[in-house]
């Protein structure tokens, strides 16, 4: 499984027989911006986002509430009411531009080329039907078969997602299911159609680690056998460990860092993703590592900071010249890892502070095993 993080436009290349041009990604995401118009102003939901991802790869969208991840996922599903939305920018989804694509041809996408996990299943599911009516509706909106087919295809996925005694329990409504029950009813409903990119919005928020594990294996399990793409939007960086080939961190709507999973995990250089990470009881390991939460709170996005957006809360800005972090937007730029890792930030040394001052606090012995050995990187691997 590879993915290329890249903010570079896909071009436009040759179609493919699967309606790809060749080397465009099955779901390329540039300079997307998503506001709302209120009352009390402009919310600016999503500003500028640019991501990448290849069939049969996962990414992970991470950061705090209100930080635009699901705004962001569901406009690649075109699910924003264009007349209350404004949109710019570019999605292009198994080589269709969804930006502008009127409802009809939506209607025609939505399912079939991509589906949704939400954030609430009771919410995602009508509670006045059955699962088993929902789930053969989702599949004859794509499908020409008789309700009879149908409905055998809603039995098999629910026996797929791991619904006991699923011929049972069809005819059930989501009520009548557990919490866990019902995240696997949701995914058997994006599922049906076999889509191409399968959003999982917090599929695992509100379950117990025991059912969270199951349903995170669940989906790893159906991106085997399907091939699927996967964003998996979780506020979790140890979710996001498990699962991701990718990571991108959204702060105030924007992206903040964005790279191979592996290297924001061992050499993050924002000071935003060093916070999440001091957060992760998984990911600080150690048995005398701490764990500290991001001072303050979130960003108003009807009215976000000047320059850095997470300048308010950054107890790094003294190590940049003058007032740059309070007055001057950080461009996306290389990380000092180099590749396709980015970062948005002023710090000139970020890599640096991050082993002699974060590290040491979130996980000790880490940290004292790397002094130990040649250079951050040959041991920064090993967590
Ligand atoms: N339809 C809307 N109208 C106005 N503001 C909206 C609308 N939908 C979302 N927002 C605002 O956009 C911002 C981003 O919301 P979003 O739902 O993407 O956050 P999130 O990162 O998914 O958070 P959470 O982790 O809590 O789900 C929030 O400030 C939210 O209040
Ligand atoms: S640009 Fe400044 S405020 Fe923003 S994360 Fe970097 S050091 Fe902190
Ligand atoms: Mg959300």
């Amino acid at each position: 499984m590879t993915t290329t993080a890249s903010t570079t436009p896909a071009g436009t290349p040759e179609p493919s027989a699967e309606g790809l041009g060749a080397g465009e990604p099955l779901l390329a995401v540039e300079d997307l911006t998503v506001r709302f118009p209120t009352y009390d102003g402009l919310v600016q939901a999503v500003t500028g986002l640019s991501y990448r991802l290849e069939q049969g790869s996962t990414l992970g969208i991470v950061g705090e509430s209100g930080s635009g991840k699901s705004v962001s996922s569901m406009a690649v599903l075109g699910l924003h009411d264009a007349k209350r939305t404004q949109m710019s920018g570019s999605i292009r989804l198994a080589g269709k531009e969804i930006v502008g694509m009127s409802e009809s041809r939506l209607m025609r996408i939505r399912g079939k080329e991509a589906a949704m996990i939400f954030q609430d299943p009771l919410s995602a599911l009508h509670p006045f039907f059955t699962v088993g009516k929902q789930l053969a509706e989702a599949y004859l909106v794509h499908n020409h078969v008789s309700r009879k087919v149908a409905r055998k295809r809603a039995v098999e996925m629910l026996d797929r997602v791991g619904i006991p005694q699923a011929k049972n329990r069809v005819d059930d409504y989501p009520h009548q299911f557990s919490g866990g029950m019902r995240q696997r009813v949701m995914i058997a409903m994006a599922l049906i159609n076999d889509p191409r990119l399968l959003i999982a919005d917090e599929p695992t928020t509100a379950l117990d680690v025991t059912v969270q594990a199951q349903i995170l294996d669940l989906l790893q399990e159906l991106q085997r056998d399907f091939n699927s793409a996967i964003v998996i939007i979780t506020h979790d960086l140890g979710v996001v460990a498990e699962m991701a080939d990718d990571v991108l961190v959204m702060y105030a709507g924007r992206c903040v860092e964005y790279g191979p999973c592996k290297e924001i995990l061992t050499h993050p250089e924002m000071p935003y993703t060093w916070g999440l990470l001091s957060s992760v009881p998984d990911i600080s390991a150690a048995a005398d590592a701490r764990l500290i939460p991001i001072r303050g709170n979130p960003p108003s996005l009807l009215n976000p900071p000047t320059g850095c957006p997470f300048h308010p809360r950054c107890d790094h800005t003294d190590k940049v010249p003058g007032d740059l972090c309070a007055t001057q937007l950080p461009e996306l730029s290389a990380a000092s890892t180099g590749g396709v890792h980015i970062k948005r930030c002023h710090l000139a040394n970020p890599e640096e502070i991050y082993f002699t001052e974060i590290l040491p606090e979130i996980a000790p012995d880490l940290a004292e095993e790397l002094s130990g050995t040649t250079g951050a990187e040959e041991g920064g691997t090993s967590r």
